[in-house]
């Protein structure tokens, strides 16, 4: 029997979702959306005999066995805990929610209940993703001493006014909505407990229409924009690990960037993602290169692997699907989520006090 899984929110992520499942042998049987028309298209789209225009409902009416959570932060871990109260596994969209202490909340609704809790951190399943962890798992890179993350974008604001740029809605700005850079690095680093957080947040160019980026939702003129435009940080953790991370929608930078680069005791390391076109996925220049000392001599490796155009996103859903039917290793787990988000936190509140933050 197909596992039947069930979506939450009809908007632009839906398509990856439903193509991970679907590769996996999944049924989609159920979407719902507080925008029925979202979901009646999305439905014919992928030929889902049943839409709601809630997500109550179709939690009582439908028969699945996982819910897929695409819809605005805010509603990540309220949904995720009402899935969970009723005995169906989760797979929610990043950020896992609004701060550590709704992780926590939903981290206790998994175990009560019995069934997975996982996230959509995609980019761990990139095929450059993939092949670095391998040599980090066969002892080529030894210990990750230190790395840097960097989701930077020049004009890159989603859109003014709606969910992306409500900090009630969202959590916040580029730091919450691009963590996956300091996810995957703290996935490269074996996921250390962090010790202190030294953090700043920018709001200088939040407002200037000249940095809107090519994608996100429609601008709201009544909504509110209250986020950050970028952030710096530092996270020092306990086992001596170091990470610096810069996250940004508007910022003075060359290019929109996306990597990972590490410094570890045997090899360094890079993947990185720059665009011809800023924030177009089908435009990706993607590296992914090792740096050794061999025969006393410095040697650059580049590591070859297939196109993922779509950075690990359909991946990242069928592991969800095979993880629940047993054929797979979760590509993440609930305890990571929450050192991730209490990172996030820690940030946040650095950048508010102007102080550092021990966890
Ligand atoms: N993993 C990634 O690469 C990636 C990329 C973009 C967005 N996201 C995440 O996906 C989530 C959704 O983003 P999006 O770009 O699809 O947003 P979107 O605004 O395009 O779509 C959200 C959809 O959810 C619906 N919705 C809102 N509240 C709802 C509710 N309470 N119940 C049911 N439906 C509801 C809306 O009507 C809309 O159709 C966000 O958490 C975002 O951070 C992830």
């Amino acid at each position: 029997m197909p596992t039947k899984v069930a979506i939450i929110g009809a908007g632009g992520m839906l398509e990856h979702h439903a193509s991970g499942f679907l590769t996996a042998g999944a049924e989609i049987v159920a979407i719902a959306d507080v925008n029925p028309e979202s979901a009646a298209k999305a439905a014919e789209q992928y030929d889902v005999p049943v839409v709601f225009d809630n997500p109550e409902t179709m939690l009582q009416e439908s028969d699945c066995d996982a819910v897929s959570i695409i819809v605005p932060n805010k509603f990540h871990a309220p949904l995720a805990i009402d899935c969970l109260a009723a005995g169906k596994h989760v797979f929610c969209e990043k950020p896992p929610a609004m701060n550590a202490a709704e992780v926590r909340q939903m981290i206790a609704a998994a175990e009560a209940s019995g069934k997975r809790l996982m996230f959509n951190f995609n980019n761990r399943a990139r095929p450059e993703s993939y092949a670095m962890r391998e040599l980090i798992e066969n002892g080529t890179v030894g210990r990750i001493n230190s790395a840097q993350a960097k989701w930077i974008r020049r004009t890159g604001i989603p859109g003014f006014g709606g969910w992306f740029t409500t900090k009630a809605m969202s959590g916040g700005g580029p730091l919450i909505d691009l963590l996956h850079m300091v996810d995957l690095a703290m996935y490269f680093m074996g996921y250390p407990e962090p010790a202190h957080v030294l953090g700043q947040t920018f709001r200088d160019l939040i407002n200037d229409t000249s940095f809107k980026g090519p994608w996100g939702i429609p601008d709201n003129a009544d909504g509110i924009t209250d986020v950050e435009a970028a952030a710096h940080g530092m996270i020092v953790f306990k086992t001596g690990q170091i990470l610096m991370l810069q996250a940004s929608w508007a910022e003075m930078v060359k290019r929109e960037e996306v990597s990972v680069v590490f410094q570890g005791s045997q090899a360094g390391g890079k993947v990185e993602r720059l665009f011809e076109k800023d924030g177009l996925d089908e435009t990706a220049i993607d590296t992914c290169e090792l740096y050794v000392q061999k025969d006393g001599a410095s040697v650059n490796r580049t590591i070859e692997v297939e196109d993922c155009p779509d950075m690990g996103r359909s991946r990242s859903a069928a592991n969800f699907v095979r993880t629940i039917e047993g054929s797979e290793q979760p590509l993440n787990t609930p305890d990571q989520a929450l050192s991730l988000m209490q990172v996030i936190d820690a940030i946040y509140q650095s950048a508010e006090t102007g102080q550092p933050v021990s966890l």
